[in-house]
């Protein structure tokens, strides 16, 4: 091979490894984990059927059933669950679908359960137990109930709406008229005292709920808690077959139970569905491993190191090619 041609090969060589390297964003040699990069847009979407979305990436993050702790999941009935996320500088919003053939929306009774999905993030420092963290390793959830949202967007499902033989002709200090419903008819302070959970403040007992989202803080399973602080909004909407499900918080963390993810250009993360018509709830669930997002970080810009590989190849190429191209050139 004379010397123009090695001289090719070597510039073909460096340049298919750059185009490996912008498109992979060098992904593939840097990080093992799976990765998933959230898109910078101006405006976030406020609906998971925003056309927006399409800005993002979408991943595809398989799910294992939780098989590990009673009450187990020993299949999974939600494989896998795409992921998008977008960002733009002060709020973060990820996208969940996966497919669920039944839109399971009530939990009032007790055998009823509501679809949900869940994202996890890490307070302290470090890698989490992905099982909900563990003593001193701090997760914070972010957790979409479909019962929530169907309260958001019908109204307080009432156990009239459970059981819709469901009477009574008269309860203490109630306005309005039989069979009385939540929250209208309750609204005196006298009432609610009938009303125990949500008298006592239990947030499971709200009839009205400013967003479909818990936001919980966990330190391992069994101990998933309320936060005083819910700041994260999102909605949930099953067309033919598919949840789409929007998350969305600042960046910024509002309070010490939170995930702060500004600045964190890279951050894990962890999904976890339900799906109700399976009887999940809780434990019984499917869930991944973690993933890492990143937040600010174009990934199509190729690492400064892997600049340098390309150099080097291309200099290795002149130093071996040159001479001979040198010692060749007066003839041709
Ligand atoms: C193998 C790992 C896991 C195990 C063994 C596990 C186990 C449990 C258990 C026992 C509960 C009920 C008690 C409690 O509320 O603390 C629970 C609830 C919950 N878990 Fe997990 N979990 C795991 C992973 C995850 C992951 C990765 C996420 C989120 C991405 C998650 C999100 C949740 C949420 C939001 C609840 C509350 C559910 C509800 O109120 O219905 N879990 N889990």
């Amino acid at each position: 091979m004379g010397p123009t041609g090695f001289l090719a090969r070597g510039v073909a060589l460096a340049a298919v490894l750059a185009a490996v390297g912008l498109t992979t964003g060098g992904r593939v040699l840097a990080q093992q984990e799976p990765f998933y990069a959230a898109a910078y847009v101006s405006e976030l979407p406020t609906d998971p059927r925003s056309p927006v979305w399409g800005r993002a990436a979408a991943s595809e993050v398989p799910l294992i059933p939780q098989a590990g702790i009673l009450p187990a999941l020993t299949q999974a009935s939600v494989p896998k669950v795409t992921v998008r996320a977008l960002y733009d500088g002060e709020r973060l919003a990820i996208l969940m679908s996966w497919q669920d053939r039944t839109r399971d929306a009530l939990s009032g009774r007790p055998d009823l359960f509501r679809d949900g999905a869940a994202i996890m993030f890490p307070v302290t420092e470090g890698l989490p137990n992905v099982c909900m963290g563990a003593a001193g390793q701090v997760t914070n959830l972010w957790h979409w109930k479909a019962d929530w949202q169907e309260d958001i967007d019908k109204g307080f499902q009432d156990v009239v709406d459970h059981y819709p033989n469901f009477y009574k002709d008269v309860y203490p200090f109630v306005t309005g008229s039989p069979p009385y419903r939540m929250p209208q008819d309750f609204s005196a302070p006298e009432a609610q005292a009938y009303l125990a959970g949500l008298s006592a403040g239990n947030p499971l007992s709200q009839p009205l709920k400013s967003s479909p989202v818990e936001e919980l803080v966990s330190q391992g399973f069994g101990t998933a808690t309320h936060k005083a602080a819910q700041n994260v909004s999102g909605q949930g909407v099953w067309t033919d077959g598919t949840w789409r499900v929007m998350f969305s918080r600042s960046l910024k963390a509002a309070d010490q139970e939170a995930a702060d993810l500004q600045g964190r250009k890279q951050v894990a993360v962890a999904f976890a569905v339900w799906d109700g018509s399976n009887q999940e709830v809780g434990a019984r669930k499917q869930l991944s491993s973690f993933l890492t997002l990143a937040v600010g970080e174009e990934t199509n810009q190729m690492p400064v190191w892997l600049w340098g590989v390309f150099a080097a190849i291309a200099a290795a190429t002149v130093w071996l090619g040159w001479p001979a191209l040198v010692r060749r050139s007066p003839r041709e």
